[in-house]
């Protein structure tokens, strides 16, 4: 028996669910399949399990895509406020971490409860846990077999995701699917993911495991960009959301440059600080960074003579002063990989904008089928732009199914 919808929605997480609840909402029979036991892993854990929403600085700037522009369209009709709007019906308490980005006050569990009322406000029907073996176009739409049986829809909507964190059932299914209609896929990688080193090239700084730091980060190629935010050694490399950020500019081969004192020019102020400073050098440098990083990160650099740390500011030549602080505001790295989808928080690349219309997310050579959320190639910033991303494009395909 094929049970028939207007609308089927493959994906019943951020992104599925938004679009489910506004088709359902305006009239149209929806259903919502999900192969997941769990609904929405990924918002029940995401901002360490409070859900940083959305955030109200958003723009298009916050994103990534072979076209930039693409995502205007979609985050100008629904904006942050607008979610923030629909938090606020429903009581959820919430407050500003830092940098616009919105936190539930208790836990993610509540926006998850707000995507399911609005689904049943929609009465949109679920199917989950529910795999979709194979998706067929039929004259009047399409034709899926699934392990529930057969479902036709006259529209489909894909908001599988992308393929960061396995673990909680993330697949490359919006890809698959992409292919067999003939759609050109950009190039999918982890993003906002930890950097990784060769093990001997890394071994230096492995005591220095646990520290952190405020950095400004920057990449090395177009479109260059830089972030002012905290960076965290690991025994395998750099992590921190400075270095998810900028891990999603970063392409194999390619540097990355940090700068560990920023916003103040180090060299000079070494230079001036000689006039009459009898404290040592590594007593002087622990006024501006954790002693453990001064010490084990100009230790593994060896830019100074052994014994360094007895030495007096006063004692030093400027030009060693100024090599310094140049080394320190100016360290290029050369990562070797990523941590992988396995700690990845998105994937980046993703369906092909070109394909897709920007006002409703519709393939323009298949205007029934439709690509939603991460699974298209817009990447937000850490900080709550990949869910305004989600609620933004659901909104944008619920409106106009
Ligand atoms: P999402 O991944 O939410 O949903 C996809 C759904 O499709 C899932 O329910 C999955 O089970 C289902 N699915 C997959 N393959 C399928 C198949 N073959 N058949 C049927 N169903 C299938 N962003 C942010 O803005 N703020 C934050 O705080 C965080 N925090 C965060 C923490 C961690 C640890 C991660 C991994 C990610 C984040 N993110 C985030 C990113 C954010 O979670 C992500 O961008 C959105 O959830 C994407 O929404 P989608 O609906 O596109 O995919």
């Amino acid at each position: 028996m094929v049970v028939h919808f207007d609308v089927a929605v493959i994906g019943a997480g951020a992104a599925g669910m938004m679009a489910a609840s506004v088709a359902g909402q305006r009239g149209l029979r929806v259903v919502l399949i999900d192969h997941a036991k769990k609904l929405a892993e990924k918002i029940r854990i995401s901002g360490g399990g409070r859900c940083n929403f959305t955030n109200i600085g958003t723009t298009a700037q916050n994103f990534i895509s072979q076209n930039p522009h693409f995502c205007r369209s979609a985050l100008s009709a629904y904006t942050p406020q607008d979610f923030l709007r629909l938090v606020n019906a429903y009581g959820i308490a919430w407050h500003e971490k830092h940098k616009g980005q919105l936190f539930c006050d208790d836990s993610s569990e509540s926006i998850i409860q707000l995507l399911r009322q609005e689904c049943a406000k929609g009465n949109v029907s679920w199917r989950m846990p529910c795999a979709v073996q194979a998706i067929q176009k039929t004259d009047s739409g399409y034709q899926l077999a699934t392990d529930g049986g057969a479902i036709a829809c006259e529209q489909l909507v894909i908001a599988t995701g992308g393929m960061a964190l396995p673990q909680v059932g993330a697949t490359d299914f919006a890809l698959r699917v992409a292919r067999q209609f003939g759609l050109k896929v950009v190039e999918p990688r982890p993003a906002l993911v930890p950097l990784t080193f060769d093990a001997s090239s890394w071994k230096p700084f492995v005591p220095l495991s646990g520290v952190s730091a405020e950095v400004m980060l920057s990449n090395q190629t177009k479109p260059r960009v830089q972030f002012l935010e905290d960076l965290l050694f690991t025994h395998r490399g750099l992590s921190g959301p400075g270095i998810l950020q900028i891990s999603s500019y970063w392409q194999p081969g390619q540097s990355i440059c940090i700068n560990l004192l920023p916003e103040q020019d180090l060299g000079q102020q070494l230079v001036a600080a000689k006039k009459g400073n009898r404290q040592q050098l590594d007593n002087y440098l622990a006024t501006f960074l954790p002693r453990r990083l001064v010490e084990q990160w100009l230790n593994a650099m060896q830019i100074l003579p052994a014994g360094w740390e007895q030495k007096k500011v006063a004692d030093m030549g400027d030009k060693a002063l100024l090599q310094l602080g140049q080394a320190l505001q100016s360290w290029t790295l050369f990562p070797t990989g990523t941590a992988g989808y396995k700690k990845a928080e998105v994937m980046r690349g993703g369906v092909d904008t070109n394909e897709l219309n920007q006002k409703t997310m519709a393939v323009k050579t298949h205007p029934n089928l439709y690509f939603i959320g991460e699974a298209v190639d817009v990447t937000g910033w850490l900080g709550g732009y990949n869910f305004q991303w989600a609620w933004a494009s659901a909104v944008a395909c619920g409106r106009a199914l």
